[in-house]
């Protein structure tokens, strides 16, 4: 080889070039460069295709103009969704903005809700009771107007859909709360998220401690996430495990990669808080909340829509009863031991079906 009898020159230039590679490495470094990042970049996009890729403008057009409007000074946007079915006049939606004017004193958070019609039907219904609705550009070819089979394709297809959403909003730097329409709400959950979550998601196991990763169980029916680059990350992976876990919904696939995605050896270590069961509840659990800790109430393990809308009216009927009591009245009460439970809803199964149910079984199941 050359460099054997090469002259004193050329083992100079060598050298030179390796002094110069090594000073432009130190450079790169010190500038937040890492070798080892840039691997797993790589490696990244491999994993993100088809559908782990990153959400573009294109994909939800308008998006970027109505968040302005929708979210509160500090950047934070309410979302939930809707089908033709959820959404005409008389069904859930009418009964989730009821809620918030029933709730104590939260009506204004529904200047900040996002509507996501996922069909031109609910749209249209939509935007005749409420100002900030968006429409869902999801694959056309499939009818999501009833969305009435829990695992059927179409629905699936739908869930994922939302989540691609999810991380556009947050990639426009828009925290969201994302709630599913069958949930009403009746204190402010914002008083109950940490500062320092990432993510704050409702329970359907819970055991008193809002960092118990390993038994808690997410109900990603209600959830927070703050706008950073690691939750874009987050959202990112959260869709592309959908490959891993085939038939897997998106709420099992997220307790799958929960303990990945916030291992303090991790690369990503997302602070990911549970929310009590006691405040953020469900029909899933025995129902026997204290109404005077209650945030929100989900219509949970209710296979039919007439009987979520039943019960939950019967809800909004009893804190409406509730709320008519006075505060002092209230605290009388319970300092004479006296808890304000809710009943156990009537169509929405018997308690010892509810409890018979795996925690990863059809808890959201809809319609
Ligand atoms: C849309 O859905 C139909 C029916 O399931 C499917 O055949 C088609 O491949 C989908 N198109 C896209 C672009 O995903
Ligand atoms: C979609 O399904 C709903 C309910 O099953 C039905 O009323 C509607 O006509 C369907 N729409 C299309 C475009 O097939
Ligand atoms: C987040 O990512 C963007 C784009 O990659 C970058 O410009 C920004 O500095 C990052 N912010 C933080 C806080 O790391
Ligand atoms: C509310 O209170 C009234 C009067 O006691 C009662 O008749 C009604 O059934 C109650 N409603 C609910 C939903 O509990």
């Amino acid at each position: 080889m050359e460099f054997h009898n090469g002259s004193f020159g050329r083992i100079f230039k060598l050298w030179l070039a390796a002094t110069l590679a090594f000073l432009l490495l130190l450079l790169l470094v010190s500038q937040g460069w890492s070798p080892v990042d840039m691997m797993a970049a790589s490696r990244r996009q491999r994993a993100t295709t088809p559908t782990g890729r990153n959400s573009d403008e294109s994909n939800f057009a308008g998006l970027a103009e109505l968040l302005p409007k929708v979210a509160t000074d500090d950047r934070t946007v309410i979302i939930t969704s809707v089908n033709e079915a959820f959404a005409r006049p008389g069904s859930l939606l009418d009964l989730f903005r009821e809620s918030f004017y029933a709730g104590e004193k939260i009506n204004h958070l529904l200047d900040h809700v996002l509507v996501v019609a996922v069909d031109a039907a609910a749209y249209h219904h939509c935007r005749r009771v409420h100002p900030f609705c968006y429409l869902l550009q999801a694959n056309t070819s499939m009818n999501l107007s009833s969305a009435s089979n829990y695992m059927s394709d179409a629905y699936v297809e739908l869930v994922w859909a939302k989540l691609e959403l999810q991380q556009r909003v947050l990639q426009l730097g828009y925290n969201f709360l994302y709630t599913d329409v069958d949930i009403v709400w009746l204190r402010d959950p914002f008083r109950h998220i940490g500062v320092h979550a990432d993510m704050a998601t409702s329970s359907d196991l819970y055991f008193g401690d809002p960092d118990d990763i390993d038994r808690s169980w997410p109900n990603t029916g209600f959830y927070y996430v703050k706008a950073t680059n690691r939750t874009v990350e987050m959202l990112r992976r959260w869709r592309a495990a959908r490959w891993r876990f085939p038939r897997g919904h998106e709420q099992t696939i997220f307790n799958h990669i929960k303990h990945e995605l916030t291992a303090a050896d991790g690369d990503l270590r997302v602070r990911l808080q549970f929310l009590d069961t006691a405040r953020f509840g469900g029909f899933c659990q025995l129902f026997r909340n204290d109404m005077e800790k209650a945030c929100t109430m989900h219509a949970n393990c209710c296979v039919s829509l007439g009987n979520k809308l039943s019960d939950l009216r019967d809800v909004l009927g009893q804190w409406r009863n509730y709320t008519v009591i006075k505060p002092a009245e209230r605290k009388k009460a319970q300092e004479a031991g006296r808890i304000f439970e809710w009943r156990v809803p009537a169509k929405c199964g018997t308690p010892d079906k509810r409890a018979a149910r795996a925690p990863d079984s059809d808890r959201r199941a809809i319609s």
